[in-house]
């Protein structure tokens, strides 16, 4: 199993390894989850997700971990750090964050708990300035939780994605500074 990448106090955020297509497949692609990402995934979009980020990982150290629960060593999640590649994005090459949260574990905090420790990972060791997360109206635990975590709504930076259905369009942005992130961190958003 890949080492740990970071800790917090109820997850093990960890390296996504060549044996992980299944559980992921199994535990982390369901309707429900997937909803607002483009729908369920065929098997080898997960395989190419994975070779994609053990590739990241190995070149730049970064990428999307598993989240994995202490109290149980269930798999729980997938988030983290990768390059915003979407070719209809205004700002290829922004660390972008994003998560995914296993959907019996919601509103639990798991989302928000592994989300601290991944930003202070990217403006600490990976050395980011900003980042952004991408996500569409209607997914509100997820703008929501951008703005919980004192990101800023960023429209110049929308755009639509073709492949997306209608509900889901446009693609909305919000982003957040190291500065900012130093100053929001302990407070809490103004
Ligand atoms: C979005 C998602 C990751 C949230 O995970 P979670 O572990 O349930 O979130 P948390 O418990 O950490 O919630 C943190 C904050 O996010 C917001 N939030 C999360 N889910 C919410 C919901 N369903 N409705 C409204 N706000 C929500 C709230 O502000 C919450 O803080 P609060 O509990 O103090 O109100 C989860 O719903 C998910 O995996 N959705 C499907 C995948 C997805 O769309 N990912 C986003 C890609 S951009």
């Amino acid at each position: 199993m890949p080492d740990p990448v970071l800790e917090t106090e109820r997850l093990i955020l960890r390296r996504v390894g060549e044996d992980d297509v299944d559980a992921h497949d199994r535990i982390l692609n369901t309707p429900t989850m997937m909803k607002h990402l483009g729908g369920v995934m065929e098997r080898h979009e997960i395989e190419k997700r994975h070779a994609k980020s053990m590739a990241l990982f190995a070149r730049d150290g970064f990428s999307f971990l598993f989240l994995i629960e202490k109290a149980t060593g269930e798999l729980v999640g997938y988030c983290g750090i990768k390059w915003v590649d979407n070719e209809h994005a205004p700002n290829q090459g922004d660390h972008e964050v994003g998560w995914l949260i296993r959907e019996d574990r919601w509103r639990r905090g798991y989302a928000e708990e592994a989300m601290r420790a991944v930003l202070d990972w990217a403006f600490g060791r990976v050395g980011a300035r900003h980042v952004v997360a991408l996500t569409s109206h209607p997914n509100i635990g997820s703008w929501k939780l951008m703005e919980k975590l004192g990101m800023e709504r960023r429209e110049d930076l929308d755009f639509v994605d073709p492949s997306y259905p209608e509900a889901d369009s446009p693609t909305i942005q919000y982003s957040l500074t190291k500065e900012q992130w130093e100053t929001v961190k302990c407070t809490g958003p103004a």
